[in-house]
């Protein structure tokens, strides 16, 4: 990215402004997602002692913090249509000037910006920027992109289509789309979804 298009979009060197200088919309659905994805991970901690085949304690504290900036990007896109796909590396770029207001351990600011910049890649490497296959895709991202694709759906103006129904068309594409372990923690955790998220604020 050409770093001019960063200077003068973005003038804060503070990271919680820079999150609370999201336009509404955007707040209020990587505030959804972060929510989500933590749960799912809390529920894979508990369920699937995730915490210890990623080797590190704060597994849902990343998942969390990385979904609450992942579309980041979407900030100094000049259009959002054409440069769409530039989203997620874009956002990793910038997020590295916060790096150390994002969290103290350096292998986990690793971890936040790994899942800014892939959260739209897909275990069957048909997702972007980098089309990149499961092998390459941490875990951590898996459970934002899982989240991400739930709110979507959630959100999406057709509010006819019913939870069950959005759940099984993301069982159905676990393992192509999504990581199979996020989708398997997604299911069983959707009831503690709902009863700590119980209002729901779909605007
Ligand atoms: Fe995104
Ligand atoms: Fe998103």
């Amino acid at each position: 990215m050409n770093p001019e298009r960063k200077i003068g979009i973005i003038d804060t060197h503070d990271f919680d402004a820079l999150l609370n200088s999201f336009p509404p919309p955007l707040y209020r659905h990587s505030h959804r997602v972060a929510i989500y994805s933590f749960i799912i991970a809390e529920h894979a901690i508990k369920f699937l002692r995730l915490c210890d085949l990623t080797g590190g304690k704060r597994f849902s504290e990343v998942v969390h913090l990385g979904s609450s900036c992942h579309d980041l990007g979407k900030l100094l896109l000049l259009d959002q249509d054409k440069e769409y796909k530039e989203h997620p590396s874009i956002g990793a770029y910038l997020l590295k000037d916060y790096k150390k207001d994002l969290i103290d351990e350096e292998e986990l600011q690793t971890a936040v910006l790994e899942t800014v910049n892939l959260h739209h890649e897909q275990p069957n490497g048909n997702g972007f920027p980098n089309k990149i296959n499961s092998s390459e895709i941490p875990i951590h991202v898996g459970f934002c992109s899982v989240a991400n694709a739930l709110d979507h759906r959630l959100t999406k103006k057709d509010k006819d289509t019913c939870i069950d129904e959005i759940l099984e068309s993301i069982k159905r594409q676990a393992g192509t789309v999504f990581c199979e372990i996020a989708v398997e923690c997604l299911i069983s955790a959707w009831k503690c979804i709902v009863k700590r998220y119980g209002e729901w604020d779909l605007e």
